[in-house]
């Protein structure tokens, strides 16, 4: 099967499934040699590859910036599946990122402009007199998508699907592109 296929199989699943948030993953960066991950949610799914949406300045973003490598890890207990994805990140196009930009609601529009995403701020009210900074400069006026703030598509080079067996006999299949095919195996757990 192709792993996109099987990705939006499970997808599916968890959504219909999953009691919280499918969407939610941990991407993997890498900076100086040392591994980051943090939770950040899948907006789009296209055929070839998985947007999220982040601040460019922001740690992970001058990562992705110096390291184009990225990884994806999906866990759904409710229905005893991780899906672990690694592959190249992009930045979408302007258009893209609009129409998410839009779709979003007014508070989170601002709430981009207002935060430095990963930078020191001196408190947290600072950040809300950033937000009452913006929610008065976009006053009556559509607010705009600040251009750092992007979706990165991850194209993937790896997937591996892990289905959870009894006596921790679990189920691990791989795929991995080589020459523009997919090879599959299947791993001892
Ligand atoms: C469930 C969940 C979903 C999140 N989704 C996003 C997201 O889609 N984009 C994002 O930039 N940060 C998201 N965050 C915040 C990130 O985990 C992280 O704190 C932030 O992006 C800064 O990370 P960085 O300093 O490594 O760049 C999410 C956090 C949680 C707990």
């Amino acid at each position: 099967m192709n792993p996109f296929k099987k990705f939006n199989m499970w997808f599916n699943l968890a959504k219909k499934n999953h009691p919280f948030d499918h969407t939610a993953f941990a991407l993997g960066t890498e900076d100086k040699g040392v591994p980051h991950i943090r939770m950040v949610l899948l907006k789009l799914i296209l055929e070839d590859g998985f947007v999220f949406f982040t601040n460019l300045n922001s740690n992970k973003g001058s990562h992705f910036r110096r390291n184009k490598k990225l990884s994806m890890c999906f866990y759904w207990e409710s229905i005893h599946k991780q899906i672990r994805v690694i592959g190249t990140g992009r930045i979408v196009d302007n258009k893209t990122s609009d129409d998410y930009f839009n779709t979003r609601p007014r508070g989170s529009q601002i709430g981009a402009w207002a935060s430095d995403q990963s930078s020191q701020i001196k408190s947290y009210s600072y950040l809300k007199q950033r937000e009452i900074k913006f929610e008065k400069r976009f006053k009556g006026l559509s607010v705009p998508r600040p251009e750092y703030w992007v979706g990165i598509k991850i194209e993937p080079k790896e997937f591996e699907f892990w289905q959870q067996g009894d006596y921790r006999l679990h189920n691990r299949e791989v795929y991995s592109l080589k020459k523009k095919v997919w090879k599959r195996k299947i791993l001892s757990p």
